[in-house]
């Protein structure tokens, strides 16, 4: 059947495409590079012979026919991550599998909480899947994994929260900028320096401008970075200071970048694991979800 309609994996590509906006963005939420996402596409298109997307200058836009086959996809996928869940309920607890959204920060310490997880269910395949808090929303909205983590979960009735670490923001410098040799330094020296900032929909960037808007704080913001491993790199290059979660340091290392103290540059908020509440857990989902309560 797949001959005819396509396979799976190229409807997924194509909501994919569809709820971003742009294959740049599919192709991260995907973690597939962006050819293989056109080449998808552009074989979807052919087997089944109709035009699904056309350019509009750089935007990628849906035809009625896209449009339309992309409700059946979404469809079809739903069906197919249930049956995926339903036989892993079959199955049992041990030899099931974990699906998790992850905002990208939630990378530096999640891996540490599913190591602990793992020496007790150690036939348990875990799945992470990154993307800025965004993109995860995107995926909790459309129900595509078991848990996510999030520092501000979005405000949906049906998504129960389950409180983790703090998290806590700390700006950074080069270790040779005049800043790194000073005990503390006030907010408004910090405000005058160029920020590398991450990009809109970070979650990051969010809980930044929230302190900055209750404060009538402005940053002079040099550049937007998409990943705080960019923004470490680009600190150490001298190209501007940066804030991030004190996780990319301690977990991620803090070689090449010195942690300074602005007084009043308080920013902290917690992670969250999160989950759709109607959504039934696995015997999986359950003892994972249980562990980090008891954590
Ligand atoms: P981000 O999320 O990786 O999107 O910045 C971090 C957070 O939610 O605090």
């Amino acid at each position: 059947m797949d001959k005819y309609l396509g396979t799976l994996r190229q409807f997924e590509i194509l909501v994919a495409v569809f709820d971003e906006g742009s294959v740049t963005r599919a192709s991260e939420r995907l973690f597939l590079t962006q050819p293989s996402v056109t080449m998808q596409l552009n074989k979807l298109q052919e087997t089944l012979g109709i035009d699904l997307t056309y350019q509009q200058g750089r935007q990628i836009k849906f035809t009625e026919g896209g449009k339309m086959v992309v409700e059946h996809a979404r469809r079809l996928l739903t069906d197919y991550y249930d049956l995926g869940r339903r036989v892993t309920q079959l199955k049992g607890i041990e030899q099931g599998a974990l699906s998790l959204g992850l905002v990208t920060t939630a990378k530096y310490f999640i891996p540490y909480m599913v190591g602990e997880f793992s020496e007790t269910h150690p036939s348990i395949e875990f799945q992470f899947n990154l993307g800025n808090r965004q993109q995860i929303i995107a995926r909790a909205a459309a129900d595509m994994d078991d848990f996510y983590v999030f520092s501000h979960p979005p405000k949906d009735s049906e998504l129960a929260t389950v409180p983790m670490l703090n998290n806590r923001l700390v700006a950074i410098a080069p270790l040779n900028h005049p800043f790194a040799k000073r005990q503390h330094l006030s907010l408004e020296e910090f405000c005058k320096e160029p920020l590398l900032m991450r990009e809109a929909g970070s979650g990051t960037r969010l809980s930044i401008e929230q302190f900055c808007a209750e404060r009538g704080i402005e940053l002079n913001v040099r550049m937007t970075i998409e990943s705080n491993e960019a923004i470490k790199h680009t600190v150490m290059s001298g190209l501007g200071l940066g804030i991030v979660s004190e996780h990319v340091l301690s977990h991620g290392g803090s070689e090449g970048v010195a942690q300074i103290n602005v007084v009043g540059l308080d920013i902290s908020s917690r992670w969250y694991l999160v989950y759709r509440q109607s959504r039934p857990l696995s015997p999986v989902a359950r003892a994972f979800l249980v562990s980090v309560q008891a954590g």
